[in-house]
């Protein structure tokens, strides 16, 4: 058994984001605090590795403090610490992990070593105070891009994957040869709203099963941009995003709705950033009616890299039994899903 109120001070600092969250019994947020390094890694078209950790080391501390401060507790009220070992970027990891640990260490607070991609699937169970298991996940970030079978809290069966980009990659690449910034995802989004979805890049494979594949999608909008930058003629700017996001997205719902349907199971829960995107809320929702499933998607705010969603998921570790971390905890940048 666990106590009532079990309160957790969660870290996260996977990627470009610094992080820190109190969470209550896995789905009250009383604070979470994100410092984005957006504007920094733009200059770059992308997050660069060593500048993102530096800019963790300058963050973490005054973040943490922050949440405290946000949830008036003290570290005295927290019942343990939870940070993300992985997967993510070996540097920015290190810098919560250490962090994490020496708190851990000073305060006496268990540790818990949480899955980045559990505490993406972990934040529906803050949206949705009654979200449980089973279910099947559509997981689309920028790193990942699955269909993942959920058993049981932080259990799951990867049951389809990329086969080359993840979902989140690919609109990052188009809006990089568009010149559309950094991260590309939301600014193909909006592009997207004032095109037409009227050129066919490359017909979706129906021999992968539940697997993805958008590398080719991906090439054919360059070669397309290419051959029109050759003839000296206008680039369509919004109607390739049209286009690029609306295969994109057909591809994701259609395999979702068939890995569910074949499942017997009638929840479809969709977690990372790219569970932030208009049409995919819209048309997943569409074709969800049609089939009877039930469709949850975060929100807004814990779509892309957050604490609160690792605290969540920890607390679920805790609930489950999961033997506490310790101080020797490492990073693992290609922890498996
Ligand atoms: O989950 P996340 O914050 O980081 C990883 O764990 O990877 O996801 C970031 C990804 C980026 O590739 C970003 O372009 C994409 O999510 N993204 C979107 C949208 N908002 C963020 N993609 C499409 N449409 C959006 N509205
Ligand atoms: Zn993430």
């Amino acid at each position: 058994m666990i106590k009532q109120n079990y309160t957790i001070l969660a870290i996260e600092s996977s990627c470009d984001e610094t992080s820190c969250a109190i969470v209550v019994d896995g789905r009250t947020v009383l604070s979470n605090i994100v410092s984005s390094q957006i504007d920094i890694h733009t200059l770059f078209g992308g997050v660069v590795p060593e500048v993102a950790s530096r800019n963790h080391i300058m963050a973490i501390d005054n973040v943490v403090k922050e949440a405290l401060k946000l949830a008036n507790k003290t570290i005295n009220d927290i019942d343990a610490i939870a940070v993300t070992y992985g997967a993510g970027l070996v540097g920015s990891l290190l810098v919560g992990i250490s962090y994490a640990k020496a708190l851990s260490f000073a305060s006496g607070k268990p540790l818990i070593a949480v899955n980045h991609i559990n505490g993406h699937i972990a934040s529906n169970y803050i949206t949705f105070k009654n979200l449980q298991p089973p279910f099947i996940c559509l997981l689309v970030s920028g790193g990942h891009t699955a269909i993942i079978k959920v058993e049981q809290y932080n259990q799951h069966t990867v049951i389809g994957n990329t086969l080359d980009d993840a979902a989140g990659e690919s609109f990052d690449k188009v809006a990089r040869v568009l010149g559309l910034g950094y991260p590309g995802g939301p600014q193909v989004s909006k592009c997207a709203e004032q095109g037409k979805d009227c050129i066919t890049f490359v017909k979706n494979k129906d021999n992968l099963g539940y697997n993805f594949s958008f590398s080719g999608k991906k090439t054919a909008v360059i070669n397309y941009i290419n051959s029109l930058k050759q003839k000296n003629l206008p680039i369509p700017t919004n109607d390739i995003c049209a286009s690029f996001q609306s295969c994109v997205v057909k591809e994701l719902v259609e395999k979702t709705i068939k890995a569910t349907l074949n499942s017997n199971l009638n929840k479809i829960v969709v977690a990372g950033g790219v569970s932030a995107n208009k049409l995919l809320r819209e048309e997943l929702k569409n074709q969800c009616a049609k089939n009877n499933i039930e469709c949850y998607f975060p929100e807004l705010q814990y779509c892309t890299d957050n604490a609160a969603m690792i605290g969540s998921a920890a607390y679920f570790d805790v609930l489950l039994g999961k033997p506490f971390a310790n101080n020797t905890l490492a990073p693992q940048a290609n922890l498996e899903l």
